[in-house]
């Protein structure tokens, strides 16, 4: 994935410091290109552009703010001088009753997992019309099915299954958009937060694939999407779930 006019292709990955979005942002370097890690998390984002290295970038950004977004963009036009690839992979939750939820905790997290990747998209496209690039946006299987209490959480994810869609009819044939829906990612490996729980075996059983996810798993499909081989897939949504989705669950 080299351009030998401009040198490598860039990678900006929201929330790119910890979770799924730090194995995409190493999975983008080890392919050789150069890396933005654009999230809010300072400390993490530090630590995570130390363990890329210096084909990588932190950017600090709260992709929930327009102003902030223009900026980040801007950041890494400047520091590596083009954008290919686009992950929005931030994403925020909270599981309360609908009761009990704020308008300005939908407000957040709506603006946060779903403006996000409008704003994201709307200021980097004129940079990815000219490296005909791509976009992976990361839903979720709850775009398609609910635990209670996630309402805010599922419409966001919902919103962004409908936004790759449109935004792959809009700006095709120059970029091409992709979601991928990851059902249960383990991301202990690459987390600063306190210890998860252990995996049980049921954990793992549950899964028609036979185990929990991994963010390796989401990654690979990711780096997939965006190179040439899959020049013929746009506005599509991709579950990896372990077969999760396709698994009926009433009692016997
Ligand atoms: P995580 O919480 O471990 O990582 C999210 C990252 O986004 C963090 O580094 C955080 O600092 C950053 N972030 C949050 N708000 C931000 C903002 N306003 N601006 C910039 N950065 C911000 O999450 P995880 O589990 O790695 O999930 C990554 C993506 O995958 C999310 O879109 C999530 O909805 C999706 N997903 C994850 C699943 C899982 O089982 N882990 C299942 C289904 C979907």
């Amino acid at each position: 994935m080299k351009d030998k006019k401009s040198g490598n292709s860039v990678a900006l990955v929201t929330g790119g410091a910890e979770g799924i979005g730090l194995c995409i942002s190493q999975a983008f370097a080890r392919a050789g290109m150069n890396v933005v890690i654009a999230d809010n998390n300072s400390s993490a984002g530090r630590k995570a552009q130390r363990s890329i290295g210096s084909n990588s970038v932190f950017v600090q950004t709260d992709v929930s703010n327009e102003a902030a977004v223009k900026k980040m963009i801007a950041q890494t036009v400047r520091h590596f001088g083009r954008i290919d690839y686009l992950i929005n992979n931030a994403a925020i939750g909270k599981t309360v009753s609908i009761e009990k939820l704020s308008f300005a905790d939908w407000t957040k997290i709506l603006h946060t997992n779903l403006s996000a990747a409008f704003l994201c998209a709307k200021y980097a496209a004129k940079y990815q019309r000219k490296t005909h690039g791509a976009i992976v946006n990361i839903a979720s299987t709850r775009a398609l099915m609910s635990e209670a209490n996630t309402e805010a959480y599922s419409a966001s994810k919902g919103g962004i299954v409908a936004l790759t869609h449109a935004l792959a009819v809009s700006l095709g044939p120059d970029i091409r958009v992709n979601c991928i829906s990851p059902g249960w990612i383990d991301t202990r490996d690459y987390t600063n937060k306190p210890k998860f729980p252990p995996l049980t075996e049921a954990d793992h059983k549950q899964h028609p694939a036979g185990r929990v996810g991994r963010p390796e798993d989401i990654a690979q499909m990711v780096l997939y999407l965006c190179s040439k081989e899959a020049g013929f897939i746009t506005g599509q949504n991709f579950i990896i779930d372990g077969g999760m989705t396709k698994k009926m669950i009433y009692v016997e």
